[in-house]
């Protein structure tokens, strides 16, 4: 802990109270460990700040002490974005307190809310002023707006509603030196000078603190079909994304892909969690429609699309859901991918994306180059086939030593980035660089593009106190 820290973090108590800050280790201790479990860090507090005004103050502070700050919401990185480093000296800034949603206008169609609440509360608030917030991403419960915008999160129904990105109208941010930008504009035409907005998002955290936000809402579906298909082959997978698409490309609300060997770790490791097909496939699709319309007719529309699929061999066997508790129970099959891998031993994961259309090369290639590598890897491809996002997961093979296995992540993700980069791809599309990836970005990402990035972080944090050690090599 640097010499100054302690009569710093007396300043902060002052200033936050008991419940803002929190420095026993008992209580640190589950911010110093991320998801994954790739890093485990220490911190002499977790700040707590529960307003716009006190996590300003927090960052002026910190600035002046010349003490890091690491931004954290729901700690759901993928990336270890969110991880404080080894040696004690950076500080949390946990957004969890601010947790209001602000205000919803159904007429205007938007929504300001604060950086902590969960992306899950935030669709329910939406719900109940008979709107949609359709950004989803299986980690909704925790994480939170302020993380889900600073990674500029994906998620499932990027095929019809874009990114995280694509759904900001307004912003406010405290940056490096503690001022306040207030850009909670919620206008959907707005040419005056650059879009501030849009360098934040995406950011990780390293060029300010998102405090809160203005989110473009939706009209709420009418209709919703949910069908699990299985499918022969990921070709056959992209086949009945062609055929969705010549059908009605508007009621696309997701179109994800998962592998038989997915499949298999999510019935073998996730309590009531069966694929309700006849018999294991080795490729799944599970397709969501919707339509903001009242009797357009979905079902039927979507029967005839699978029948059709059928009988041209795209789609061996499809189920329906005829119920929320059905469209539950399948969407769950899809969701809970992570957390069976999770359970199945050390995973490296590769979230990347290429054209759709080379979606099936893509994972023909990669299994292939990683069964070479590592022989009884098992490789469990899955995710947003319709945008052309898959994560490539790779889990340890049966029995192997966790800690062998996981000494060999850049190998691996180098060796699936190669074909990546042969198919015009990127290594990182929707969980961002955090720590993981930052020895990616100078051989993807050199040159002017690397050196522009450079430029944006010196001029607005000079000290490079915000985020250290993630996104920039
Ligand atoms: C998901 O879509 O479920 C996550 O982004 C996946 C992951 O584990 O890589
Ligand atoms: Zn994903």
């Amino acid at each position: 802990m640097a010499a100054n820290y302690p009569a710093l973090i007396d300043r902060l108590r002052q200033r936050l109270g008991p419940t803002g800050i929190l420095s026993d280790p008992a209580d640190t201790e589950p911010y110093c460990e991320d998801w994954r479990r790739l890093y485990r860090g220490r911190t002499a507090a977790v700040l707590r700040p529960a307003a716009t005004a006190e996590v300003a103050e927090v960052v002026r502070l910190c600035a002046k002490a010349g003490a890091p700050l690491v931004p954290m919401g729901g700690n759901t990185s993928m990336v270890g974005g969110a991880a404080v480093s080894e040696d004690g000296a950076q500080f949390v800034l946990s957004l969890q307190r601010m947790n209001r949603v602000r205000e919803i206008d159904p007429l205007d169609m938007t929504m300001a809310i604060e950086a902590g609440v969960t992306l899950k509360a935030a669709q329910f608030a939406a719900e109940d002023a008979d709107c949609l917030l359709p950004l989803s991403i299986s980690s909704e419960g925790s994480a939170q707006i302020g993380g889900v915008l600073a990674t500029n999160a994906g998620g499932n129904n990027t095929v019809r509603y874009g990114n995280a990105r694509d759904l900001v109208l307004g912003l406010e941010v405290v940056l490096p030196d503690g001022q306040v930008w207030n850009g909670l504009r919620r206008l959907h035409k707005d040419n005056t000078g650059y879009c501030l907005r849009q360098l934040f998002v995406g950011s990780e955290g390293t060029l300010g603190i998102i405090t809160a936000a203005v989110l473009k809402l939706f009209p709420r579906p009418r209709e919703v079909e949910v069908a699990l298909c299985a499918v022969a082959s990921p070709e056959a997978a992209l086949a009945l994304f062609q055929a969705c698409r010549e059908h009605d490309p508007a009621a696309i609300q997701a179109f994800e892909y998962m592998s038989g060997a997915g499949m298999a770790l999510v019935e073998r490791f996730i309590p009531d969690a069966k694929p309700p097909v006849a018999a294991p496939a080795t490729d799944y699709v599970l397709l969501e429609l919707a339509t903001p319309r009242r009797g357009a007719g979905l079902r039927p529309a979507l029967e005839q699309l699978l029948a059709t699929a059928m009988e041209r061999g795209i789609v061996n066997d499809a189920v329906i859901a005829e119920s929320g508790a059905q469209r539950a129970a399948i969407w769950k099959l899809r969701e809970e991918h992570s957390e069976a891998q999770k359970r199945a031993g050390a995973s490296v994961k590769n979230d990347i994306s290429v054209p759709v259309s080379k979606v099936p090369e893509l994972i023909r290639r990669a299994t292939d180059v990683c069964e070479r590598l590592v022989p009884g890897i098992r490789c469990v491809p899955f995710g947003h086939l319709g945008d052309g996002n898959i994560h490539f997961n790779l889990v340890q093979p049966e029995g192997a030593d966790p800690a062998a296995f996981m000494a060999r992540d850049h190998e691996l993700m180098d060796a699936v980035n190669e074909v990546v980069r042969d198919l015009d791809g990127s290594f990182s599309a929707e969980h961002g660089i955090g720590r993981l990836k930052p020895y990616m970005m100078p051989d993807w990402r050199g040159g002017a593009e690397l050196d522009l990035m450079r430029r944006i972080k010196a001029a607005l944090d000079p000290g490079g106190l915000l985020n250290p050690g993630k996104l920039l090599p």
